[in-house]
């Protein structure tokens, strides 16, 4: 037997843990546009730097696009349809992206995924993103999609409790995690970044993740 008679997407599949899954390079042939498609919106939600509950400034730039976007401030961590920062509506998200989401959620088993919010990261040498749940969504049955891009970084993904040794993933231009079921509430977060330059993004990582808000 050889490779060539596995399909990219299935020797390129990692699972984590039940719930939780690696896709390699599954947003590679499509970085480019969905790099447009974060430009379009960042012109019009340009990146944020946002407190947390505790008043703290978080390292992380942030924005969003679609029907939701992901908020925190001194009043706490919520979904919002509009940008605090103007006051609009969030820009829609682009069909490619949503498209994206869709289609990895289904290979990791959680097919009719519709993502309402996309939350876009970007992380500078440095950044860094403590674990924590993504609980701030109103139907947990639905997965969260996550993008990276650009320059590489160091993924943590723990269990359903803070202690604990988390996985430490190295994720690439183009790869993909998804996790929901068993695995939905589980503590994740992201190693600081190092410091380098990478073709598609220059000198930063971003990140979207596409949840289901309402
Ligand atoms: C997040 O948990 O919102 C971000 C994860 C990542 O940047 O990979
Ligand atoms: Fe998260």
């Amino acid at each position: 037997m050889t490779a060539d008679l596995f399909p990219d997407t299935l020797a390129a599949r990692e699972n984590l843990q039940p719930g939780a899954m690696l896709l390699r390079a599954f947003a590679l042939d499509e970085a480019p546009a969905l790099l447009a498609g974060v430009a379009g919106v960042i012109a019009m939600a340009p990146f944020r730097q946002m407190q947390t509950p505790g008043g703290q400034t978080m390292s992380v730039a942030m924005s969003s696009c679609g029907e939701r976007g992901w908020v925190s401030d001194r009043r706490g961590y919520r979904y919002s349809p509009t940008d605090p920062a103007t006051g609009a509506p969030w820009p829609a998200m682009p069909a490619r992206l949503a498209d994206l989401a869709r289609r990895a959620a289904a290979e990791a088993g959680f097919p009719g995924f519709a993502p309402d919010a996309c939350l876009i990261n970007r992380y500078l040498p440095g950044c860094r993103m403590g674990l924590h749940q993504d609980r701030d969504e109103a139907d947990l049955s639905q997965p969260i999609v996550s993008v990276s891009l650009g320059l590489p970084a160091t993924f943590l993904f723990g269990g359903p409790t803070r202690g604990g040794r988390p996985l430490r993933l190295p994720l690439v231009h183009g790869d993909v995690v998804v996790w929901g079921g068993p695995a939905r509430l589980h503590f994740h977060g992201v190693a600081p970044l190092a410091a380098g330059e990478h073709p598609a993004t220059g000198g930063c990582r971003i990140n979207l993740t596409f949840r289901r808000a309402t």
